[in-house]
């Protein structure tokens, strides 16, 4: 990355997202085009069920990173009252298809739909969100698959800013199957070797909980929930938190009161929003992979 270190006034260093996701486009995009021509375009599929206008938003940004990854994508939009079958019918079609690397169905979808029902029919190759059962389990097996990618995010950020970890305490706040759970996990994996506290909405003396911890990370879509009273001076305070308020959008993290006790924050927006792109499109070109579509990864790339 070649951007220096900022900081915040109260000293601490910012994790720049952002700036961390145009780097891992670029290493993708390099990636891709070192292959030649001849090989078949990695693509990215995504499914959106209604008109929610931050989920369209979502989606549109992804093709857009895509493309500049040097992927290809392809969007199915489906009206807010499709059926059951006509969502089951895209996905199975998409997952069908050998043109189609990795398939996104963006959440939540609307209420009558049985969420659990249609992720079962994404191939665990094609899943590039890691969020199956089969990925899922691969992911608390230790086994070969693709990892959420808000959660592989924060590690990536963890990572380059060179966040001890190792016999770190972790608390992760908030338990969502699409990021508090995976991420306890992957705290918990041999080689990061965090000791990981799952905090959620029912912890008791929250403060007394996070004061402790080497690495907060608010995950409870709970507006500013975590201030500095919860924070050890010098503590990593990682913001995953979406709450849509009047004042527009917020972070689970006070930002202005943390940064000034944290060693090192992320910014809202530009922290680890940016982090779940770059990691879907990584899980894209590695799901190519799985599929045999591309050859194996460069040797400078294995493990990560
Ligand atoms: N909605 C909000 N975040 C995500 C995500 O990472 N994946 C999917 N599929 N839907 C989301």
């Amino acid at each position: 990355m070649t951007t220096e270190i900022e900081r915040t006034p109260g000293g601490a260093i910012i994790m720049n997202g952002a700036a961390l996701r145009d780097d891992t486009v670029l290493r993708l995009r390099a990636e891709i085009e070192s292959m030649g021509l001849g090989y078949p375009t990695v693509c990215l599929a995504t499914v959106l069920v209604g008109d929610d206008k931050p989920s369209q938003i979502y989606v549109r940004t992804k093709h857009k990173k895509a493309a500049e990854a040097g992927m290809t994508s392809t969007h199915v939009g489906l009206a807010i009252d499709a059926t059951q079958a006509e969502v089951e019918d895209t996905v199975r079609t998409l997952a069908a298809d050998p043109s189609v690397h990795g398939i996104l169905v963006q959440l939540p979808l609307p209420a009558h739909l049985d969420t659990e029902a249609v992720l079962d029919l994404v191939p665990a190759a094609k899943d590039v969100d890691g969020l199956t059962e089969a990925s899922m389990g691969r992911l608390m097996r230790g086994r070969n698959g693709h990892v959420p990618c808000t959660p592989k995010g924060v590690m990536r950020l963890l990572e380059r800013y060179e966040i001890p970890t190792v016999g770190k305490k972790a608390v992760v706040i908030g338990r969502s199957s699409l990021v508090g759970l995976p991420l306890a996990v992957l705290f918990a994996r041999k080689g990061v070797d965090a000791t990981v506290t799952l905090a959620h909405s029912r912890t008791t003396d929250l403060v007394e909980v996070c004061r402790d911890a080497d690495i907060i990370v608010g995950a409870a879509g709970m507006a500013r929930l975590i201030t500095a009273a919860h924070v050890k001076p010098g503590a990593t305070v990682i913001d995953v938190g979406v709450s849509r308020t009047e004042s527009g959008i917020v972070g689970d993290v006070d930002f202005d009161s943390v940064q000034a006790v944290a060693g090192a924050i992320t910014p809202m927006p530009g922290g680890t929003g940016p982090m779940t792109i770059a990691c879907l499109l990584e899980n894209t070109l590695e799901a190519a992979r799985m599929l045999g579509a591309i050859p194996p990864a460069p040797a400078t790339n294995k493990g990560r």
